[in-house]
């Protein structure tokens, strides 16, 4: 198959117009089946470490998980506040919207137990094969203009012992998602400046020959 460039340009756009998006945002409309199953087909089209297929998504609905999760999140986030006390933004920030989305997604990561090509040297690389079908479920969530915020500030093990995940699985991503009322143009965290946009020049290095 042969794309064109504006295919390009699309593919382009909907990365850019990508956002984490948090309870502030989302509203009250049900994912449908179908839009939810482009979704996970995306993340299922990702690229994995010796196509070993890490993954599994758990999917949550159920207002008793969700607010075991909050609960989570509301205790790690209360230590976070004391680490940037000095930054009074933090205490303003919503950072999540485990309630506030019809829909929770938690992405494991179950590791192979046999040895896996490519995994022999690097161990990460499973992880890492599971962080590229989450932004496969990101980029496609916002093509069906779904929005996806990730809910990092939590404690992992307990997230894994409410899914009552099987042993060795890891935690790689804790997503919100549903419709939303409005996508920021940039980062909101770059809007409310927590942080400036690095520019291309301070991130490519060139080794010229
Ligand atoms: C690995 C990862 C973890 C994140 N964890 C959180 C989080 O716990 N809470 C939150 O509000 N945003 C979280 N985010 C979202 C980032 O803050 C967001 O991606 C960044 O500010 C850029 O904004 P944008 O995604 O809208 O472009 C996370 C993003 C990534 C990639």
């Amino acid at each position: 198959m042969t794309f064109t460039q504006q295919d390009s340009i699309k593919l382009l756009e909907i990365m850019k117009a990508r956002r984490d998006v948090r309870g502030n945002r989302f509203i009250d409309k049900k994912v449908e089946e179908e839009k939810l199953s482009f979704i996970l087909e995306a993340a299922l089209s990702a690229p994995s470490v010796g196509y070993s297929q890490p993954w599994k998504f758990v999917i949550i609905e159920d207002a008793a998980t969700k607010n075991a999760i909050l609960q989570n999140f509301d205790y790690e986030n209360t230590k976070a506040k004391e680490i940037f006390k000095e930054r009074e933004l933090y205490n303003k920030l919503k950072l999540e919207g485990i309630k506030e989305a019809p829909l929770n997604i938690a992405v494991l990561y179950e590791p192979k137990e046999e040895d896996v090509l490519g995994m022999t040297s690097m161990q990460q690389m499973g992880e890492y094969s599971v962080v590229c079908a989450v932004q496969n479920m990101w980029l496609m969530a916002r093509s069906l203009n779904i929005g996806i915020g990730w809910v990092s500030i939590l404690n992992e093990k307990k997230v894994l012992q409410e899914l009552q995940a099987k042993e060795n699985t890891k935690l790689i991503a804790y997503l919100c998602v549903g419709y939303v009322d409005q996508f920021y143009k940039e980062s909101e965290l770059k809007i409310l400046g927590w942080d400036r946009e690095k520019k291309l020049h301070e991130c490519v290095q060139y080794l010229k020959g």
